[in-house]
């Protein structure tokens, strides 16, 4: 017989915001669509991915260190955090380490916001700050962009007494748009200081110098700044699962309570170790990368379509209400996307050929932009 006051439950029930939350939609793969549309040769532009596998040093490195994966790795990934605090310049306990910079802001979460806390964010933006908020029972206050950008003054007007955190992407998925550390120096101005501030740069490497280091330029006055980065975009290092936050030490003493045991797997820790010691290689083919995106930005802008000026490792096509079905249409043709449905489709800068085939499809597909 059940105890008092369990009569009629039958099965276990995930928390009330667990049945709410939205489920994250990763990028539809190239076999996907080969088998939907009867092809052999899609390509996937989907999840701004790096088109080359990573350089051969990091190859080499994991083959290595898959010969003692029987044993569990450093929980803390010591050796790793202490060459990224000194590769960017901070004291090694400034510096954590997650499965991606996207389990780094769950643990944030999971650290900072508790039920009815408001996360405030610019949208639209990265789809995994709606799981962050809600998984922990918050609500995402989305404020809009305007042209295509961050509305800093929007933001922090948005900011209440229930904030606990402002989330920015810069640069943003999936407009590409970026802040500069003056900007966003600006905002932290208005934002009260017991309100953690995550600036995620996943796509840092792509952008223009010029708008500054926010670890450089911000962390030292704000110590409610938190600052993420990737190995997955620039690094070639998706699959691998490395990204590393920047931030007062308290910050990380926090989001290293929330990590699982170890999270950061050895394969990724030596990938990681192995990529910092080939930064070279990896300025070039970000370089190259750069000159793709802005010659597709300078087609698509021939064809008559606007997107906005990019930062990232993509280029952001605001169709609008024919986003799904150009989104469609290229992936009929074999060019795998990402639509955001009523807003546009995000491209992710591939091969030379690749971003080709992707301009020549769009011709078939939309010769004209939206009007
Ligand atoms: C803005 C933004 N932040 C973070 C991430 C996640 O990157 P990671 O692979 O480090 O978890 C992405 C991935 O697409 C992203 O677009």
């Amino acid at each position: 017989m059940a105890p008092e006051g369990r009569e009629g439950r039958v099965r276990p029930s995930p928390r009330l915001a667990i049945g709410a939350l939205p489920a994250y939609r990763p990028g539809r793969s190239a076999i996907q669509a080969n088998r939907d549309h009867k092809l052999t040769d899609s390509i996937k532009l989907a999840s701004n991915e790096n088109p080359y596998p990573p350089v051969p040093a990091v190859a080499e490195a994991v083959s290595q260190a898959i010969g003692s994966a029987n044993r569990y790795r450093d929980h803390r990934a010591v050796d790793l955090r202490e060459a990224i605090a000194g590769w960017t310049g901070v004291d090694a306990d400034r510096v954590t380490v997650g499965a991606g910079s996207v389990a780094l802001m769950y643990q944030l979460a999971v650290a900072y916001l508790d039920p009815g806390d408001e996360v405030v964010t610019p949208w639209i933006s990265f789809e995994a700050y709606p799981i962050m908020a809600q998984i922990m029972a918050a609500a995402l206050v989305r404020v809009p962009l305007a042209d295509h950008a961050f509305d800093l003054d929007a933001v922090a007007d948005s900011v209440s007494e229930r904030t606990k955190m402002v989330a920015l992407a810069t640069p943003n998925n999936p407009t590409g748009t970026a802040l500069s550390t003056g900007q966003i120096r600006r905002l932290l101005a208005r934002v009260p200081d017991d309100v953690v501030v995550l600036v995620d740069e996943a796509y840092r490497e792509f952008a223009d110098p010029a708008l500054g280091d926010p670890v450089a330029d911000l962390l030292g006055d704000h110590a409610n700044v938190i600052v993420t980065r990737t190995f997955s975009k620039a690094y070639s290092l998706a699959g691998a699962r490395v990204g590393y936050a920047i931030a007062d030490p308290e910050i990380i003493a926090a989001v290293d309570h929330c990590l699982f045991p170890f999270n950061v797997n050895g394969l990724g820790q030596a990938a990681a170790l192995a990529a910092l010691g080939a930064l070279d290689e990896t300025q070039d083919r970000v370089a190259g990368l750069v000159v793709e995106r802005d010659r597709v930005a300078a087609a698509l802008r021939d064809r008559g379509w606007a997107p906005p000026d990019s930062q990232a490792n993509f280029v952001f096509l605001p169709a609008g209400d024919r986003a799904d079905d150009v989104y469609a249409g290229l992936e009929r043709k074999g060019v795998v996307t990402r639509p955001f449905t009523g807003w546009g489709i995000r491209v992710t800068t591939g091969t030379p050929a690749e971003n080709d085939r992707f301009l020549a499809a769009l011709d078939e597909v939309a010769p004209e932009p939206p009007g």
